[in-house]
């Protein structure tokens, strides 16, 4: 069980996680964060929680938060970077997490465009983040996340069960949720900080290994707008580049992406 006074000493003199909130339920760490940070909470403060009662997925959707079971924390950072570009902060939490999740099951790990984690083709990990700008500029970015740990199949709504996972169905045996929770945050801060000092290249090349589409035929939806092509890579502002019938790239900034049976 967690504990937010072993859990703030464990995190002392790192960047993520010199402030820490530990909730036994809260409606979702998103939001929560979200009024840290406009109280003024420094980068680096995170959320997390036992359970929530209104997990927010991507496009309004539900994200699955019993209690006793996951990771759903949320992180405030506040890099001063233009708005086009804030997405790129999803792709550095999405290699920092594919990087984590590949130490227990290596080779199985991909990268579902934006911002799924897939463990064997199977959804383990969200990523929801939402930001405050003002004048062209970010002024926090709150990266909300997800992970399926000790959570069964069959506790999973029937709508999701063929599709999710958690590690505990992949690994076969219970998984600590406070020493995975300290070393997760371990690797958001190792991606982050490389993301300050070199850029975007290094995480993109690094998205681009875990991405199971690259070269594929895909279709990616959106309400009532399908779009059909191969996906080619993503571009700097971390939308997927698709080569469509027409032999022409198109960039693709939102929609739900699955792979075209031939
Ligand atoms: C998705 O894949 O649709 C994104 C899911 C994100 C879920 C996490 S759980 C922690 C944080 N708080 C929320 O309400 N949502 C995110």
């Amino acid at each position: 069980m967690f504990n937010e006074h072993d859990l703030a000493s464990r995190l002392s003199g790192r960047l993520i996680g010199n402030r820490v909130h530990f909730l036994k339920e809260v409606d979702s760490t998103n939001i929560y964060a979200s009024g840290l940070a406009r109280a003024g909470a420094p980068e680096g403060t995170v959320v997390i929680a036992d359970c929530q009662t209104k997990g927010k997925g991507r496009m309004d959707r539900v994200w699955q938060s019993p209690p006793g079971s996951n990771i759903y924390t949320s992180i405030i950072l506040r890099s001063s970077i233009e708005t086009a570009v804030a997405p790129q902060i999803t792709l550095v939490a999405g290699v920092a997490v594919a990087g984590f999740l590949s130490e227990y099951c290596p080779e199985d790990v991909t990268l579902k465009w934006p911002n799924d984690v897939q463990i064997g083709g199977k959804k383990i990990c969200g990523i929801l983040t939402e930001m405050k700008t003002s004048g062209g500029k970010v002024d926090f970015v709150i990266v909300g996340i997800g992970i399926n740990i000790n959570m069964k199949k069959e506790d999973f709504h029937k709508e999701f069960r063929n599709n999710s996972t958690s590690l505990i169905e992949e690994v076969g045996r219970d998984i600590s949720r406070f020493d995975f929770t300290i070393r997760l945050y371990g690797f958001l801060e190792k991606w982050y900080k490389e993301f300050l000092l070199e850029g975007f290249n290094p995480i993109k090349d690094e998205w681009l290994k875990y991405a199971g589409i690259i070269g594929k035929e895909i279709k990616v939806v959106l309400n009532d707008d399908i779009q059909t092509g191969k996906a080619v890579g993503i571009d700097e502002y971390g939308a997927l580049l698709i080569f469509d019938e027409k032999e022409k790239i198109k960039r693709v900034i939102a929609g739900d992406v699955s792979l075209v049976e031939n």
